[in-house]
This record gives structure tokens, C-alpha cells and sequence, in this order.
């Protein structure tokens, strides 16, 4: 099983490692079988789970329900959690919240903000919690921002970000997690921390990690797609293979080609 310290000398050994989120069991074998690094159960199950709009509504308890899916389903990836939003506001709220995610099967917590996060990185890790820190865009700050928009877009921006991730770090943030900034600031950034692993979302190739949501890089998502999201099925199998196998077995059914005898239990009665 990959650990924090596989990823730290991932990073020295400069081999990018993958990421992508997942939620299910069934998903995480296959996650396993790809020998994917490390998975992240992310509240981005709010939307590809659960059809919300955001990631807001995503409660401890549906974290903690997701993760321990997912660490039954694989034994050899790094799984980070997301703890969802309002659910860390108070040091006593993070270590709650943290506990039943951990205990769930999460190898490390993720928490999305800034500088101000340092006391609550600093008490979780002192309580056995390793924490990555989620900068850029924060889909949580979602109102705050209003509206999904690439961060840190000029010279002085690039900078509050440096020095947010530089409180996180000195405060014992094991690993940082930017998403939707410059190719160039996720450059820069993972190149100050030489020990601590960087994982890009829309963050350009040089970041020590990739993650994708897994519906978005399976062609899932409909609607809006964002631009860093490649869509691999498209490109291995095909854009609707998913759907093709939903519509061939639909038609099978209806012209009762399926069950075959192949699928078929028969007994001499
Ligand atoms: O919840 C999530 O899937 C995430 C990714 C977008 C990084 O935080």
C-alpha cells in the first residue's frame, strides 16, 4: 500500500503520481487493478453522487460512508479525504469531523483554505492526522468567489498564494492540493517545497501529482467541462462506450437475447 512516505520520495525521485477521486467500492478495485496512487474521496460526490450543484450539502457522515466504500474495495492506493464544507470552522469541529473519516479508513484529511487553516493543520497533525490543504479554487468558497474562475492570475495574487502555502506547510501540511491556477504559479510552488508533494487539478504538468474527477475523465459529466479535464475513455474505448453498453443491454433485454444459456441456471427437474 502507498504511503506518505512513497509520495515523498515520489517527489525527490521526480515520478508524478496519479490521483482521481472515487466513492464505490467496485470503482476502487478497478483503481487498484490500474495501480492508481492515490485515491481521494472527495466532496465533489455532492455533485457526480448525490446531483447536487455543489459541494455544500456533503455531510461528515456521507464522507465517512464513501471512504470506508472505497478502502474496503483497495488495498494499494494512498486515500485522502475530504472533509466536507463548515465541517472544520472550530479546531474541536476538525478533530471530530477528522476522527470519523480517519476511522472510516482515510489515510489523510484534506481541507480547503489558506493561512488561516494553520492552527487547525497544526492540531490535527499533533493528533496523528496527516492534512493536505486544498488551495487556488476552493470549491467550497464557491459564493465567496462566485463562481468557478481560475486563481491567482496576477504577480501579487501568485504571491498571497505562496505565502498561504507556506503558513500550511510550516504548520505541518504534508501535502498541498492546488486547483485551477497558472501552469507557471503550480511550477513555482511545487518547486519551494522540496519534501512536501503537490498535486495539480488545472494546475499545469509540473505539480508532483495529477487528480481528475473520475466521471469527468470517463466522459460522464454532462454539461459543462471543464478545461483542464481530458476525457481517457473517449480516447481508449471510444466517447459513449459506457453508453453503448447501457443501450445494447436495454435492446438484449427487449429482444431477449439476454440471458443467453450462457447465463443461464438449468437443472433436469
Ligand atoms: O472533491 C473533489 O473532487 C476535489 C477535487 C476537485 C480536487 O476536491
Amino acid at each position: 500500500m502507498i504511503s506518505l512516505s512513497d509520495l515523498r520520495k515520489f517527489k525527490a525521485q521526480g515520478r508524478k503520481f496519479s490521483c482521481l477521486t472515487c466513492y464505490d467500492a467496485s470503482m476502487a478495485k478497478a483503481m487498484e487493478v490500474a495501480e492508481i496512487d492515490t485515491i481521494l474521496v472527495g466532496d465533489s460526490l455532492g455533485m457526480t453522487i448525490q446531483g447536487c450543484d455543489s459541494t455544500l450539502p456533503v455531510t461528515v457522515q456521507d464522507m465517512a460512508y464513501h471512504t470506508a466504500a472505497v478502502r474496503r474495495g483497495n488495498q494499494h492506493a494512498f486515500i485522502l479525504t475530504d472533509l466536507p464544507f463548515m465541517s472544520y470552522a472550530t479546531l474541536n469541529d476538525a478533530l471530530i469531523s477528522a476522527k470519523q473519516v480517519m476511522q472510516a479508513g482515510a489515510h489523510m484529511v484534506k481541507i480547503e483554505g489558506g493561512a488561516w487553516l494553520a492552527e487547525t493543520v497544526q492540531v490535527l497533525t499533533r493528533n496523528g492526522i496527516p492534512v493536505c490543504v486544498h488551495l487556488g479554487l476552493t470549491p467550497q468558497s464557491v459564493h465567496v468567489f462566485g463562481g468557478y474562475k481560475v486563481q491567482a492570475r496576477t504577480r501579487e495574487a501568485a504571491d498571497q498564494l505562496i505565502a498561504d502555502c507556506k503558513a500550511v506547510v510550516d504548520a505541518g501540511a504534508a501535502v498541498l492540493l492546488l486547483e485551477c491556477v497558472p501552469a507557471q504559479v503550480g511550477k513555482e510552488i511545487s518547486e519551494l517545497f522540496p519534501h512536501t508533494p503537490v498535486i495539480g487539478i488545472g494546475a499545469g504538468a509540473d505539480t508532483d501529482g495529477q487528480v481528475l474527477v473520475v466521471q469527468d475523465m470517463l466522459g460522464l459529466t454532462g454539461g459543462h467541462v471543464a478545461k483542464f479535464v481530458r476525457n481517457f475513455m473517449k480516447e481508449q474505448a471510444g466517447e459513449t462506450a459506457i453508453l453503448d453498453a447501457f443501450k445494447a443491454y436495454h435492446a438484449a433485454v427487449q429482444d431477449q437475447s439476454f440471458p443467453a444459456k450462457e447465463q443461464t441456471f438449468q437443472v433436469e427437474l
